[in-house]
């Protein structure tokens, strides 16, 4: 019987996507053990934002949530995202930072390793695939993932060579993230198809969400041609800017005569489970029903959701909406002159901050931001397409693009020496100190609470006895 699995995302994207990933892992914990005999290809629960949510926003130490998730899910695949040499956040980190930092995740209990670069830039991932490797248990999974974006040289070809390519580099599956929710079932059929025969029987999985509608469409055409695993919610916190919903697809596919693993009992209770939270999220606010809504926009602009409203955002504040419909006609020509990047954070803040920047001043790429220049540097990567010759001279005046790999190679331990040394006694694991190189403000807060309040504690046990 053909075999389609599912891997669960309310933990981490469903969560990020439509709560900016605001659940705190007490409301979870008691679901725990019965996920844990739902029977998904793996659950997603770690990496994105959910790190910096826990020491921003949650009070949490975001490794002892991983090793709660360890405890409770022993007989699931634990599943993170990494953004390569970025880790979980934007500046590239030193190689020996980002051994420290898988050594770590596969120790507290991560299984899959989900790795991307925002460019595609393969250079990006090869650290991050060399680490996970080399503290690789039997139950570790190194998943290449490919940023999907439409574009004239995003063509079907250019997928396939990448996904080759990943196939060399020797990850152990392939993940397709449509991160705007732009694929199509026609270019979903094609992709799959054309990937499939290039790959042979390495797994294949596809990320995608319901932003545009087309999400139940393209994963019904991916399973057709050959998918593996799809990515879905928990039905009450699927749909929207979320991941189309585990039930209804595992009742879908068992129609199809498609073997899925999942137990029905489990998922439905599983579902009752998180509604009374979603309901808890939409009361407070935290949950903006505008956010389970469909949004076609992005196919018809081809810019994902979230970046029309940052520049609606942006254009309100500078009493600038007359200029909308010209600034959203920028943005496709801003993106070309670049090379076409993937529209994802944050290069889709970026493109459309300097599209805007172009129109309010009436001249093109007369002033051009800082974080646009150090792109079109190099420092990110190596663009899909060549970027503009004018702009390139205009931003490089003479000097070479600078190779992003070169900071990276230093193994030199000096980023976590200085993280060690600024911490002092705060820091009681090396797990703290990767927090602090990770997010050095919130890390350094949440740690002088964590200080607070066992002094605390610790009087009021005086007190009491
Ligand atoms: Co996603």
């Amino acid at each position: 019987m053909k075999k389609v699995q599912l891997t669960e995302t309310v933990l981490r994207d469903a969560n990020q996507s439509l709560m900016a990933t605001r659940l705190p892992y007490a409301d979870y914990e008691g679901i725990l053990a019965d996920m844990d005999k739902a029977g998904y290809y793996s659950v997603e629960c770690w990496g994105g934002a959910t790190f910096d949510s826990c020491l921003r926003y949650l009070g949490e130490d975001p490794w002892e949530r991983l090793r709660g998730l360890r405890k409770n899910l022993p007989n699931t695949r634990l599943q993170m995202l990494l953004r390569g040499q970025n880790l979980l956040g934007y500046k590239h980190y030193h190689d020996d930072v980002v051994e420290k930092f898988i050594e770590l995740s596969i120790k507290n209990g991560i299984d899959v390793i989900r790795i991307f670069d925002a460019l595609n830039d393969f250079r990006n991932i090869a650290t991050a695939l060399e680490c996970t490797k080399k503290y690789a248990n039997e139950r570790t999974v190194a998943s290449g993932c490919i940023s999907y974006t439409q574009s004239p040289v995003h063509t079907v070809e250019k997928y396939i060579e990448m996904c080759k390519e990943l196939k060399t580099m020797g990850f152990d599956t392939i993940c397709l993230k449509d991160m705007a929710g732009t694929m199509s079932p026609y270019e979903a059929e094609h992709l799959i198809k054309g990937i499939k025969d290039a790959i042979g029987d390495m797994t294949l999985i596809l990320h995608t969400h319901c932003t545009t509608g087309m999400a139940y469409m393209t994963i019904t055409k991916a399973i057709e041609s050959g998918i593996d695993v799809i990515d879905t919610a928990t039905s009450c916190f699927s749909g929207g800017t979320s991941q189309p919903a585990t039930e209804t697809m595992y009742y879908a596919l068992k129609q199809y005569g498609i073997e899925t693993g999942l137990d029905e009992d489990v998922i439905n209770k599983v579902n009752d489970y998180f509604k009374p939270i979603k309901q808890k999220y939409i009361d407070n606010g935290q949950l903006n029903p505008k956010s389970l809504a469909t949004d076609a926009q992005a196919l018809v602009y081809k810019v994902p959701g979230g970046m029309l409203s940052n520049m609606i955002a942006n254009l309100t504040d500078m009493h600038a909406m007359d200029k909308f419909d010209a600034a959203l006609a920028e943005i496709p020509k801003v993106r070309a002159d670049l090379g076409y990047p993937p529209l994802v954070t944050p290069l889709s803040q970026m493109v459309g901050n300097q599209a805007v920047t172009n129109v309010l001043v009436g001249e093109r790429y007369k002033n051009i931001s800082k974080e646009i220049k150090n792109y079109i540097k190099g420092e990110y990567g190596i663009a899909p397409a060549p970027i503009n010759q004018e702009l390139l001279d205009k931003v490089l005046e003479g000097a070479q693009p600078v190779d992003c790999r070169i900071e990276d190679q230093k193994r030199t331990g000096e980023e976590f020496i200085a993280a060690k040394e600024a911490l002092g006694d705060l820091a009681r694991s090396e797990e703290d100190v990767m927090s602090y190189i990770c997010y050095p403000d919130q890390t350094m807060k949440f740690l002088n609470d964590r200080k607070a309040k066992e002094e605390n504690e610790a009087v009021y046990t005086i007190e009491e006895m």
